[in-house]
This record gives C-alpha cells, structure tokens and sequence, in this order.
C-alpha cells in the first residue's frame, strides 16, 4: 500500500525481479467478487481457460472461445488494484500464426485491461511469442502438461517422467529465449521442474510441478473445495466451500418445506 492506501499494481519488472527469490503467488480468478479477495494476496491473478471446465461444466478448456475470455477478464479486472492480470489465449486463437495471435491477444488486452497473455506450447510457439513481445504484448508461456494437447498427450498425466524430459527442457529454454517474461510448468516432475528453474533467466510458476519454481498457481475453486469434478492429487484444499455451501442450501430448502420465514416474521413483526 502507498501512503494514500492505494494498492500500487505489481508490475513486470517486479515479476522478473522474484526469480530464485521470494516466490510468486497466483491464483486464477474468473469474477470480480473473487478477484476482490485474491487481489491482495496474489501477485499475478491468471484469467484461465480452466473457466470453461470450472464455470461453465465443460469436459475440457477446447471449447472455450475468445469471447468468453473477454468476458470473465473484463469482470476480473473491475475487481484487480493491485494484482498483475493474465488472460489464457483459447484454443485455436493463436496456433494458426504470428499474425492470428497478434490480432486476438492484442484484442484480449484492449478489451479486458490485462497485463499479459498465456498462451501453451513451447519451442513450436517460440516465434509467434518473439512476433507478440516485439509488439507490446507480454506472453506468460505454459510448457509441460498442455490442457488444450490433451488429445495429443493421451491424458492429463505427468510430464518429464522419460525421454519427453529434454524436449520439455528446450520448450522452456525456447520460450525465455523468444522472450516471454514467465512460464507455466505443469505436472513436470520435480528435478525437471528445478533442473528448468536453474537454467532459465524468467521465473517459472508451477502448478503440480513441486516447490523447486519461483511461485506456484492454483485454480482457485479447486482450492476452496468448490469445484465437485475431477480432482487433481497435488491440489491442497484450503476450504471445503462446495461442502457448506450445499449445507446451507439444504438448510434453507427445510425451512421454507417447513414453512418457517425468519427473516419475513422479523419484517412483518415490524409493520
Ligand atoms: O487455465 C488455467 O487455469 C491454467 C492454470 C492451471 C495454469 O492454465
């Protein structure tokens, strides 16, 4: 806080600056009631594309289209002061080319404020993130697990277990040369998560990728216990909100069954 108790907002450079010091926090947020709460705590607040399969009972991220990222980014950012803000590029909005990426990131930021685009693959996108950082646009870059190459990796398994560890290495090595000023690594195994962390100049956030990162990342309903489908084991749960928000629905469903209207007889009583 400054001394006008503004939040000063987190910047690029303050990201770059935590590398091998104190670790990033970051949580995705995909409203701005959540985004009020982690605004605070969280130096980078990541709009995912886990939306589609949090918010909206998708079976994976590949349905999720551009406008809903515009959409659940704009409702993050009215509730960001401080936070930096990253917006997921969906599939099929940047692999087509340098130039596709560049007209939709540049389209995500303009509309949604954010700081930053994520976008998944490694050396393969290496070109288009030197194309969008040369042009103003910030990439967040995701090696590792891929959600949106599900299909093509047979599963949401652990990466980096065997021969895949090197192509996994270079991936990382391609996107900090090309430029992007963080990276995602998912579901990497440990030595391949520290074994990157120590060869790379940008910080590496991990998500089920163990401690050896500068910052770790979250999908926040997955965290508090709200999220009732797949499960992944490294999520340590914070809360169980699904769990008392389903008891207290209950306990509202009784009263009304048994017709008994608290805060109605207090209104009523009052007239
Ligand atoms: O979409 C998302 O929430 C993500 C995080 C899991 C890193 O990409």
């Amino acid at each position: 806080m400054s001394v006008t108790g503004k939040a000063r907002a987190v910047t690029l450079t303050e990201i770059a600056r935590r590398k091998e010091a104190t670790p990033i926090v970051c949580l995705t947020a995909y409203t701005t009631p959540i985004a009020r709460l982690v605004d605070a705590h969280c130096e980078v607040v990541l709009v995912g594309d886990s939306v589609g399969m949090v918010l909206h009972g998708l079976d994976s991220t590949l349905p999720v289209t551009l406008d809903m990222m515009i959409l659940h980014g704009k409702a993050v950012r009215r509730g960001l002061a401080r936070a930096l803000m990253v917006v997921d590029m969906p599939f099929g909005s940047y692999e087509e080319s340098r130039e596709q990426a560049f007209r939709n990131a540049a389209r995500v930021m303009a509309e949604t404020g954010c700081a930053a685009v994520k976008l998944e693959g490694g050396a393969k996108m290496a070109e288009t993130i030197r194309f969008l950082t040369a042009r103003g646009i910030p990439v967040m870059a995701h090696v590792g697990l891929t959600p949106q190459a599900v299909n093509a990796l047979g599963g949401y398994k652990v990466q980096g277990r065997g021969d895949d560890a090197a192509r996994i290495l270079d991936d990382a090595v391609a996107v900090a040369e090309a430029g992007a000023f963080s990276v995602v690594l998912e579901k990497v195994t440990e030595p391949l998560a520290r074994r990157i962390t120590g060869e790379i100049a940008i910080p590496t956030i991990g998500i089920g990728a163990s401690a050896a990162c500068d910052g770790q990342v979250l999908v926040i309903d997955d965290m508090l216990g709200m999220f009732a489908g797949f499960q992944p084991k490294f999520v340590k749960r914070y809360a169980e909100l699904g769990r008392d928000a389903e008891a207290a629905i209950a306990a509202f469903a009784d009263d009304v069954r048994a017709r008994h209207f608290p805060a109605a007889e207090h209104v009523f009583g009052e007239t």
